[in-house]
């Protein structure tokens, strides 16, 4: 797969590391940065790799941030993005499973790099569950992107 990575001065001790264990599981990595340590607003990171899962141009992206909050919710926002702030091996896989999750948030202050890349190669090696419940409820997730949909009745 081509996976994209990005972080914020919170994630980027971690960064290099993640993507080097990408690239050991097979896949290609497309780096956005930043390239130092230097303080950057985690919005304008999470907006580069989103937006390029949003036009196809990644399978899949990883996001690392001080909490991976940020991160996920802004990506959250990005038209046909699933994102979330993952911590645990259980959460990851029913990321996958159950919501078809895109871009995993990661924590590079409170969780440890060989942690993340545990949720990583889960993220990445975990398939969406075909049942059409959970296919039926993705595409309901999605509806919320569609500028014309109105929301369900209340
Ligand atoms: C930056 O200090 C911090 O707010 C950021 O890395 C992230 O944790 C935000 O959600």
């Amino acid at each position: 797969m081509r996976v994209g990575i990005a972080s914020d001065h919170g994630g980027y001790g971690q960064k290099d590391q993640i993507a080097a264990f990408i690239r050991s599981l097979g896949h290609e990595v497309v780096d956005f940065g930043p390239f130092s340590p230097d303080p950057v607003d985690y919005p304008d990171y999470a907006d580069k790799v989103g937006r390029a899962v949003s036009r196809g141009e990644l399978d899949r992206g990883v996001l690392l941030c001080g909490t991976g909050l940020g991160m996920a919710i802004t990506a959250d926002k990005i038209p046909g993005v699933r994102a979330a702030a993952i911590q645990s091996i259980e959460f990851a896989e029913l990321f996958r499973e159950h919501n078809d999750g895109n871009v995993l948030a990661l924590s590079g202050r409170f969780v440890a790099p060989e942690a993340n890349e545990r949720l990583v190669k889960i993220f990445l090696e975990t398939e969406a569950s075909p049942e059409a419940r959970h296919r039926n409820r993705v595409e309901k997730i999605m509806r919320e992107d569609d500028p014309a949909f109105e929301g369900v009745d209340a």
